[in-house]
């Protein structure tokens, strides 16, 4: 009895031990595995870190060089004032990358207002407005004033249309739409939005004229059939379309009879007398004079015609305008001032007279004085001087940009030999 008892308590006791044996073995097991698991992951995680920080060395020069290239890339606009929202204008520029109305643009966008320039790039350049390209108060819109356009604005300045002669002449049936169609389409704009619009007009409306100098209440002496017709009746037509909306419609118009005018961002190709003389004189090929050279012009400087169109649409003169400077001379005398200037030693050739060439032009400023305060400030060496430094910029752009193809290399096919 005594003997079996004490079997079933020695089995007992093994089943115990062999149990807590078991438990320890499976504790151990589960203890080593976790161990392995442990390491294994401070294993991965150290090499992980390792492959980040070495992509981190690697990336980090990278990240230095983006930076660098944002800050050199970062467009540095002009100052620019803060106008506050009740000061601060809507103002579209029709014709606004052309040589005027880029400056125009220049003026209003530093003088804080929002601008919106619409051309159609037939003469005018995206390089004139670039410098405002992303600004927030800048906006630039590819478009033809002959096709109607819907925009919430305030003022209208509508300069689109090609100025100079070879310009206009390139194509008259465009000059006819764009100073007509285009003109009754800002208009109906201006009327639609309730805005101020100022026409720019052109001293041509006075064609050749037989009163000197010319006063804005002189008609003209036009001819309407001759080669500059397309734009001299065009902006008459528009000067008429101007008027019949003011007193029609009740729409807010200003025009500015502009006469010529010079400065940077004219056009290489643009015909005019300033800028041919000094190309010419700047190039060293002769000086070409139409007629006697004894025609007269007066030339103006365009931050003084800028500051004229923004004091007539501020103003309250809604009769037409001039704006010109009035100092008067021969166009021989440009031709030498220019050569002088420019320090050249071309030739001056005289050619025969252009058709319809006016024989005098000068304007009788005496209303923009009176009217508007204004009067041209800038004087013609100093005009003159900013324009040539312009034109040589220009040339020795050309020069560095030019598309030089390069030879191509021979192209020898596979498996033949040249014979040489
Ligand atoms: N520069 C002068 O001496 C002078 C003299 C008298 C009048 N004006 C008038 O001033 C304005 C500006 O002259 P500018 O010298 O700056 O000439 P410009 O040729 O440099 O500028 C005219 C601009 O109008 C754009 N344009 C032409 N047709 C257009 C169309 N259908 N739709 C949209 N855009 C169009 C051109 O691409 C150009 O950017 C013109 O209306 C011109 O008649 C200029």
């Amino acid at each position: 009895m005594v003997s079996q008892a004490l079997m079933r308590l020695g089995s007992a006791v093994s089943r115990r031990r062999m149990k807590l044996l078991l438990g320890l073995a499976l504790l151990a097991y589960v203890a080593s595995v976790w161990g392995n698991f442990v390491n294994m992951r401070s294993i991965q995680e150290n090499s992980e870190l390792r492959i980040e920080s070495k992509i981190e060395e690697i990336v980090e020069p990278l990240r230095e060089k983006i930076r660098d290239l944002e800050k050199s890339f970062t467009q540095k606009y002009p100052p620019v004032k803060f106008l506050s929202e009740k000061d601060r204008k809507r103002i579209l520029i029709t014709g606004g990358a052309g040589f005027v109305g880029s400056h125009l643009t220049d003026k209003l966008m530093m003088d804080g207002h929002e601008v919106t320039v619409v051309d159609n790039f037939f003469t005018g350049r995206k390089r004139n407005v670039e410098h405002w390209i992303g600004h927030e108060n800048f906006e630039l819109i590819n478009h033809d004033v002959v096709e109607p356009l819907y925009i919430e604005v305030d003022q209208i300045y509508h300069l689109a249309s090609p100025a100079s002669p070879p310009n206009y002449m390139y194509n008259p049936i465009k000059t006819l739409k764009t100073n007509t169609i285009g003109t009754l389409n800002m208009l109906g704009l201006a009327k639609r939005v309730g805005a101020r619009l100022l026409l720019a007009s052109t001293s041509e409306v006075y064609g050749d004229p037989e009163v000197h100098p010319q006063s804005e209440d002189y008609w003209g002496h036009v001819n309407p059939i001759g080669p500059r017709a397309c734009y001299d009746e065009g902006k008459r037509v528009a000067e008429t379309m101007c008027y019949a909306y003011m007193k029609q419609e009740g729409v807010e118009v200003r025009v500015a009879r502009i006469f010529n005018t010079f400065g940077p961002r004219m056009h290489m190709n643009d015909g005019r007398v300033v800028s041919n003389f000094i190309l010419q004189a700047l190039q060293g090929e002769p000086l070409t004079v139409y007629g006697s050279g004894s025609q007269t012009r007066a030339f103006q400087y365009v931050s003084d015609l800028v500051n004229g169109l923004v004091a007539l649409m501020n103003s309250n003169v809604s009769s037409p305008v001039n704006l010109g400077n009035p100092e008067e001379h021969t166009i021989l005398q440009f031709a030498q001032l220019i050569k002088t200037l420019v320090g050249s030693g071309s030739e001056i050739q005289f050619l025969s007279e252009a058709q319809d060439d006016p024989q005098k032009r000068k304007p009788d400023i005496k209303k923009a004085k009176l009217m508007l305060g204004w009067e041209p400030v800038v004087p013609l060496e100093e005009g003159l001087n900013k324009a040539i430094h312009y034109f040589r910029k220009e040339l020795e752009y050309q020069a560095n940009n030019q598309y030089i193809p390069k030879p191509k290399p021979a192209r020898i096919k596979k498996g033949r030999t040249r014979r040489t």
